[in-house]
Parts: C-alpha cells; structure tokens; sequence
C-alpha cells in the first residue's frame, strides 16, 4: 500500500506534463467502503459523545492508506423536543485513510434519528443509518440493567482482562466489616495519604474521604456519576487511594493481616492495589467533545504524516523523577537525537540552574513532530501513556515497576520499543529506530490498533463497570452507608426513567 502512494508520486513526477495527475488518483468506492462503531447505535450506546469509524475503499477493495480526495460528509437527522435535532459534528482525519466521526447531540433526546454518511453525494456503505429507538443525550438519567448494558457494550468479560483478574485473584471474599476499621487506621495518615471510602447503595452514592487533600475525590463522585446515568450500580463499597503511590504493599504487615483491598488509578509489582483507569483518561472520557483539550479520539488527528516527522526523539515534562533529568544530559550530548526539556522544577529545584532552564508548555499535538515520544514515568507511571500510544509516533517506554489498568495487555516491540529503567540503552534504540523505519511504522500502527481496541471512551466505561460488577460479587459483609458519610448529589439534566428513590437510611 506505501509502494502504491509511491509509485503514483514517480508517476506525477516523471509525467507530470501528459499526464494528468488526477488520472493517477483513486478513487473511493462508496459500497465497499467500511463504516462501523458504537456510535451507529446510539439508542443503545450512551457516550458523552458517541463516535464511528469510516474507512475509505478503493474500487479493487484496498483501503486507503492516505487521505482520499474528497471530504466525507456526515449528518445526524432526525426531531428533537424544540423541533429539530441540532447536533455537534467532528469529523477526525487520521493518515491512513480512515476517519474518526464523533457527534452529541443538543437537546435532551432526538427521535426518529438517521445517521447519514455521504462521500462525494453518494451515501457510503449503509447510510442513512436508521436509529430504531429515542437517542438520549449522557446527560440524562437513563440507566439501563448493568448485564444488558454489558452486552450492549460489548465489554470484556472478568476473565478475558488479564489485570482485572490479577488484581482481584487476592480478594476472593471481602469482609468489610471485618477489616473496615484496621484499613482506616493502617491508612489514615493525613499528611501523606488521601484515602475516600465509597458506598453505592440502590443508585445513590456516599463517601467518606480521610487525609488532607482529597479534591481528587472529584474525579471519582464524577465518574460514579456518570456511570450511574447509563447504568444501575451493584450496591457495594471500596475505598479509593485518591495519591499517586499505590498504597497495599507486599510483604511486611500485610503477610499476617493479608492484604487491603484498595483501588488505585495507579498500580505497582510490589502493591496489591486493584487497578482502575486513571483520573486523566477517565476525565476526558467523560469530558470528550466538552471542557478538555486532549483526549483519545482528538489526539489520533494527524497533523503530522510519518515521512514529514522529525528522526528525533522528544520528551516535556516537570522534574518529578531522576531519570527525566538524567535526559537532559542525554540530551545535551546527542542533540541530533533527542530533543528534551523540564517544563517545571519542583522535585529537583536546587538543580534548576544545572537542568534548566525550564520551557514553557506545548501543546500536545505538537509532540508528534517528533517520530519518537519518549515515556518515562513521573512519580509513578506517566498517564500521557494512552495519548502517546494514540498519536502516531513510535513510543520509547522506559520499563517500569507502575503500571496502569491496560499496561499488562501491552506487547514489547510489538505496541512500543521498550528501553531501560537507567536509560542506558536510550541512544541505542533510537538507532535500531531510525534504521528500522518500517518496523517502526508497523508498531505505531500496531499501538493505534491497540487504542482502538482497549482505550476508547466506551473501554473505559467498560473496565469500571465490569470491574465494580464484579467487585459487589465479592463483599460478603452488608453494604451500609455509615452514620457519617455524605451523599452525593448524582447529576444529571433530563431523566427518561423514574428518578433514584429518594431517602435511604
Ligand atoms: C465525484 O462524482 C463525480 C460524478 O458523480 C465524478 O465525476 C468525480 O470524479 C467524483 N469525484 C471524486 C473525488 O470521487
Ligand atoms: C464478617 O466480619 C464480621 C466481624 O468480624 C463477622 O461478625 C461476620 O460474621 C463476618 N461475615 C462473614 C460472612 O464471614
Ligand atoms: C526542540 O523542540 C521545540 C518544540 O518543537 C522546538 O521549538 C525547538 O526548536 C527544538 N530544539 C531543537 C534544538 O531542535
């Protein structure tokens, strides 16, 4: 498929003057083209913004490996309760021919919906696509049974998740009761620790944060939040490390108390800490096409072709780990290689002046000048990970004892080139890089793929929701909401279903 875009480049060069060059352009051909994704079925799949996938067909049934001539055009029809359905409509160009379309709508519900996709005038594969039933907007308050809601999504199962059954292989049973005061008081250090203990009871939500800085607790009464819109909760109870340390250490105390069963957006080979994703992807899952600049669809807009990319690899971000530094004077000695700054010193400030002096941010999108993004963790793992593996360059990922909830699926060499924890071997793997483009190629490509099929908006509902279904199987104490926790206000704009019942207790 590249020696096709190439031969056609020889072609416009050698013939250029009798030949026309759109003789030489191919065209897309609108049945065989490809378009699918959970946003087809929006009756069915609640997203904040609900998204699909076109990618373009030539008429001898080759997809596209390049932007095709024309635009795809996309509409979302259809009768809202102030006449008709307005929607919100981005249409994502990634390089290889296929495209990202994501949309939500404006009023609380449209019916009779019709998704229609033209290219060039001609309705592609499908289109119109027919919505059978009311499209409700996330806002709402719709939710539907967990188990249908699973199915619906097409989520994994406990067992097909590697991380998910590792991390909860050690809490068969889990006594609350039993154990809820010992955690607390293990726990509470308020200096160094902020710990917020979570009840879901008959679809209302309770906590109880411990320690000093608990503003992080927002991620999570959001996100319940939002789970709770699309679908009932289990009634259950976990408590949530809201820091970046994970928290149930191996060994130590834990070999006579066993281990604590704590959630944590980051997880460690020397923590029994259960994994779920982290506040950052969370966020712009749910704030997709609303207040966040950066999420997983936006980032896969390629505005940089590979070939245009600069051989070099890149790095931004504050001091927070020895090795970023260390970096730096990697950097400094191979400038040709690596281009590498600290955007903030705070865990290193009395060596600034030596590493310094600190840039100012970039914007994201601009990291993919560069054919190779360094990942190196941070305090603990670095969450730009998921970006970085979308962005369509090559990740360098330092190896790491931090992981997050998807790291145990991802292959060396096949999604990313792994490189020492002492980045020894950073230099020498940028060579076997630049002299191994195509391999390098295969693997951006394969991490695309990879995103596509485990860190999307709707993965992301998916892990908690499977993981918190799974999580109510195992307490065998009663879930109670304690005399001093403080319900949540769950929010929501428009409801299609009869409203949470409203006292408990
Ligand atoms: C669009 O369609 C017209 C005729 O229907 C055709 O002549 C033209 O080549 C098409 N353009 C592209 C870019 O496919
Ligand atoms: C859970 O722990 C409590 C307190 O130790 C105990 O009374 C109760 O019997 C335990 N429940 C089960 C099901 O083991
Ligand atoms: C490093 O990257 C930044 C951001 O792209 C760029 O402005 C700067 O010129 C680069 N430095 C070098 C030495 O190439």
């Amino acid at each position: 498929m590249v020696l096709r875009t190439s031969i056609c480049s020889l072609n416009a060069a050698i013939f250029i003057l009798i030949l026309h060059l759109s003789n030489c352009q191919i065209q897309v051909d609108v049945e065989k083209t490809v378009v699918w994704g959970p946003g087809l079925k929006p009756d069915e799949v609640v997203l904040p913004a609900r998204y699909f996938f076109i990618h373009a067909v030539d008429k001898a049934g080759n997809k596209f490996d390049s932007v095709p001539p024309a635009k795809f055009d996309v509409q979302i029809n259809g009768n809202s309760p102030h006449g008709k359905c307005r929607s919100n409509i981005n249409l994502i160009e990634r390089n290889d021919g296929s495209i990202i379309v994501r949309y939500s709508i404006s009023a609380d519900w449209c019916e009779q919906v019709e998704i229609v996709v033209r290219y060039n005038n001609s309705h592609v594969a499908q289109s119109p696509y027919v919505v059978r039933n009311k499209v409700y907007s996330e806002r709402c308050y719709c939710p539907q049974d967990l188990s249908l809601w699973l199915i619906h999504n097409n989520c994994p199962a406990v067992d097909d998740d590697k991380q998910m059954t590792w991390d909860l292989h050690s809490f068969k049973r889990v006594n609350f009761s039993a154990i809820r005061e010992n955690l607390v008081k293990r726990y509470n250090s308020p200096e160094s620790v902020s710990l917020c203990h979570y009840v879901v009871k008959n679809q209302q939500i309770w906590r109880k944060c411990y320690g000093k800085y608990t503003g992080f607790s927002m991620f999570m009464d959001r996100t319940l939040s939002a789970l709770g819109r699309v679908a009932y909760l289990p009634d259950m109870e976990f408590y949530i490390n809201l820091g970046d340390w994970p928290l149930s250490k191996k060994g130590g105390q834990q070999r006579t108390s066993g281990p604590y069963p704590i959630f944590s957006w980051c997880g460690s080979d020397d923590s029994y800490d259960i994994t779920l994703p982290t506040y950052d992807i969370t966020e712009s899952t749910l704030e997709n096409m609303g207040r966040v600049m950066l999420d997983i669809l936006s980032v896969q807009k390629s505005e940089y072709p590979w070939d245009t990319k600069e051989e070099k690899a890149f790095f931004r971000g504050r001091d927070s780990r020895r090795e970023r530094l260390q970096l730096i004077d990697l950097a400094r000695k191979h400038p040709d290689m690596i281009n590498a700054s600290i955007t903030n010193f705070f865990f290193f400030r009395n060596e600034e002046e030596k590493y310094g002096p600190k840039v100012p941010h970039i914007s994201f999108m601009e990291f993919f000048r560069y054919k190779y993004q360094l990942n190196i963790d941070g305090a603990v793992a670095a969450y730009r990970l998921p970006y970085l593996l979308a962005g369509g360059s090559l990740v360098l990922k330092q190896e790491s004892n931090y992981y997050e909830h998807f790291y145990s699926k991802l292959v060396p060499y096949k999604h990313y080139v792994p490189i020492k924890r002492d980045l020894s071997d950073v230099i020498e793997k940028i060579e076997w890089a630049r002299n191994n483009d195509m391999r390098a190629r295969e693997i951006v490509s394969a991490a695309r793929e990879f995103v596509d099929n485990n860190l999307l908006p709707q993965h992301i509902y998916c892990y908690h929701l499977t993981m918190f279904k799974e999580w109510a199987t195992r307490l065998i104490s009663p879930v109670v909401v304690l005399p001093d926790m403080e319900k949540l206000h769950l929010s929501y704009t428009c409801s299609c279903k009869e409203h949470p019942i409203k006292d408990e207790l």
